[in-house]
Formats: structure tokens, C-alpha cells, sequence
């Protein structure tokens, strides 16, 4: 990276001081990333958030949902910062308030709702969040997906699953023994989701029709593939991957995860990773004693991930030190209460 932008971020960091806090995904760019203050996988993000009390301004590098979740979860006079606005998901965008209300209302309709527990992955937005929380659900991200279904189990007997249907679904049969045909695919472009009554009263696991268009990509073909260009090569994958994908794998876990199985993993050992490639890459860097290829043949990086790059740092940076708030996240007080009993929730379990 520019060495004069790594020197102004440096100087601006400095200048800041312990009022500002900055939080780092994994998926983020080497360049933004040696900024962090603390790095983490979505759960130790949320967790963290709220660490550093005595900072006036949290810089999160990492995706509006985060953002939005830091700005719950941290004090009132701490403000939240997203170098760039457009650092959207478009997993996030896949359910909207307005088609979540409409889906509640066909479980009314179906006479279920009642039994339904609704639980959301940290990937969706504030007031997705809050109308779970009015509902008595809870959020989850893929560290603790099969807590947070024990949990739902313990309240209704039946779970929607909010936005993500792979990892729903990857929780739901392979931590849960549920079977596939225990799930539905409810699809918001369709009248009714596209189900009718029956399949839907039938249904333990209701998944709502999302996915990461990242980890998406990854194909049964691309494990059968690697296995043969590699013999003995372990295959980890995140859970955000297909189902046909995390069944042929031979571990599956999040972010936080695959990072401690590398780093435990012989040296010698060889492994293709099926997730985000800037977390690949760096962990191919960090660990030359292993063999770590990308699952997939071709780069996939989070395209959304990579908005927040040094200028945009440094821009923000420099703005704050200026005691020029830009960026700023913040979530209205209803949503942000309700949201955060979903949090909370998530947060209290075992
Ligand atoms: P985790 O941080 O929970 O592993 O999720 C990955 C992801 O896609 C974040 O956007
Ligand atoms: Fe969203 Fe997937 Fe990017 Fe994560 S990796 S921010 S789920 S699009």
C-alpha cells in the first residue's frame, strides 16, 4: 500500500488517541486491517464493540450490518463510523422489513406463527433485527448458529431462519438432525413464499430465500477438484457455502474458526479454504509452513468488504482527528431497542 497513506493513518491514529477504537473484520484488506485495533469474525466484533468505553469514535472496517450492530451495542455518546457507506451485503439486502412483515402475516394466516420463533444471522439489517426481537427471537452468526437453534427449539417448535437459507439449513441438518425435507425454502418474490399452507405448517425449519453471493460460488465440483490436484488436502469451508459443498468438506466453521484451524494445523499439512479470498491470502501469508490454496479456481474477494480501503480510512480518520464526525452510523432508538433484546439474547446464550 502507499506508504504516504499509511503515514497519514498512522499520524491520524496516533493524534486520536484512546478515543478512537478500531474494529477490523477478517475479510478486510491487508491495508486496512494492520489498523485494527481489535480483529475479529462477526460474534468477537459484536462482543468487542463495547470494549473500549473511553472511545468517543469506533471506526468499523467491515460492512453496514456490523456497523449498525456496534452502534447498539457501544454507549450513547460513542459514534460509529463506516469508512465508506456503500460497504453494503447483499446477503443483508436479500430481506427487507416490509417482505418480513408480509411472511409473518402468512404464518398468521397459516395459523403458526405462535409456534414460530423467529431468529436472524447478525448479516441483515437493524429493524430485521428489532422485528425479531418483538417477536421473541434472537440473532445468531455462524459461531453460534446451533446454540441459537437449541435455544429456539427450547421456546416453539418451529424456527424462521433469517436471511441466510445455507446456513440455516447446514445448522438445522448437520448440528441438529433434522432432515432436508424438515425445511422449506420460503422465497419473498413469491405469493405465499411460494408454499402452500400444508408444506408450510409441516415445516420445522422455515429459510428465508438469501445467500452470500460470495461464499455461493464454491461447488461440490470445486472439493472434487481440489481433492485431486491436492491428494490428503483437508477441505474447510464456512457455513454460508451450499449445502452439497459443507456436506463434502471435511470441517465447517466461521471466520474465527478456520483461522484457529490453520493456525493448529501440522506443518506440511494441506488445506483449500472455501471462504473470503483477502482471509485466504493472509493466511496463506502467515503460515508458508502449510500448503493453503483458495477452494475456487477463480478470485473471489467480498466486493462489498473491499469498499473500505486506505484512502476511505484515511479520509475518515483524518476527519475525526479533525473533530469532523463523517460516516456516521446510527441506528433510531425503537429499532436499536428492539435490536439489541435480539442481541442480548444471542449474547446471553450458553
Ligand atoms: P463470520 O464473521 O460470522 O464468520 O461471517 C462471515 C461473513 O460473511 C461476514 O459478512
Ligand atoms: Fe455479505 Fe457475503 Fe460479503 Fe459477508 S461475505 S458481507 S455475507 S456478501
Amino acid at each position: 500500500s502507499d506508504p504516504a497513506l499509511v503515514e497519514r493513518a498512522r499520524a491520524a491514529k496516533a493524534a486520536l488517541g484512546d478515543r478512537l477504537f478500531v474494529l477490523g473484520h477478517h475479510y478486510q484488506r491487508d491495508e486496512v486491517i494492520q489498523f485494527a485495533d481489535v480483529t475479529g469474525d462477526s460474534f468477537k466484533l459484536a462482543r468487542e464493540a463495547a470494549a473500549r468505553p473511553t472511545a468517543d469514535y469506533v471506526v468499523f472496517c467491515g460492512v453496514h450490518f456490523m456497523a449498525e450492530s456496534a452502534d447498539i451495542l457501544t454507549a450513547d455518546h460513542q459514534q460509529v463510523v463506516l469508512p465508506d457507506l456503500a460497504a453494503g451485503c447483499s446477503m443483508a439486502d436479500m430481506a427487507t422489513f416490509d417482505q418480513v412483515e408480509e411472511a409473518w402475516e402468512e404464518l398468521e394466516d397459516a395459523g403458526i406463527a405462535d409456534d414460530v420463533i423467529p431468529i436472524t444471522y447478525m448479516n441483515s439489517s437493524a429493524d430485521i433485527k428489532a422485528f425479531v426481537g418483538r417477536r421473541g427471537g434472537a440473532v445468531c452468526t455462524s459461531s453460534n448458529a446451533r446454540r441459537a437453534l437449541e435455544w429456539a427449539f427450547s421456546q416453539g417448535s418451529k424456527v424462521l431462519f433469517l436471511p441466510d437459507q445455507h446456513l440455516g439449513r447446514n445448522t438445522a441438518v448437520l448440528s441438529m438432525g433434522l432432515s432436508l425435507d424438515d425445511c422449506v425454502v420460503y422465497n419473498p418474490h413469491r405469493p405465499g413464499g411460494g408454499l402452500t399452507r400444508d408444506r408450510l405448517r409441516d415445516a420445522t425449519m422455515i429459510l428465508w430465500r438469501g445467500h452470500c453471493s460470495v461464499h455461493g460460488r464454491f461447488s461440490r465440483q470445486c472439493v472434487d477438484d481440489v481433492r485431486q490436484r491436492i491428494p490428503g488436502v483437508n477441505v474447510l469451508v464456512h457455513p454460508e457455502c451450499r449445502h452439497e459443498v459443507v456436506v463434502a468438506a471435511d470441517h465447517v466453521g466461521s471466520t474465527e474458526y478456520i483461522i484457529k484451524k490453520i493456525e493448529e494445523a501440522e506443518p506440511g499439512s494441506a488445506w483449500a479454504v472455501g471462504t473470503e479470498l483477502n482471509l485466504v491470502q493472509r493466511l496463506a501469508n502467515a503460515h508458508p509452513d502449510k500448503t493453503i490454496t483458495f477452494l475456487d479456481r477463480t478470485v473471489c474477494y467480498c466486493s462489498t468488504m473491499n469498499r473500505i480501503d486506505l484512502p476511505h480510512l484515511v479520509w475518515s480518520l483524518e476527519s475525526l482527528a479533525r473533530g469532523e464526525v463523517v460516516n456516521r452510523i446510527q441506528v433510531d432508538a425503537d429499532t436499536a431497542h428492539w435490536a439489541k433484546v435480539a442481541l442480548d439474547r444471542m449474547l446471553a446464550l450458553p
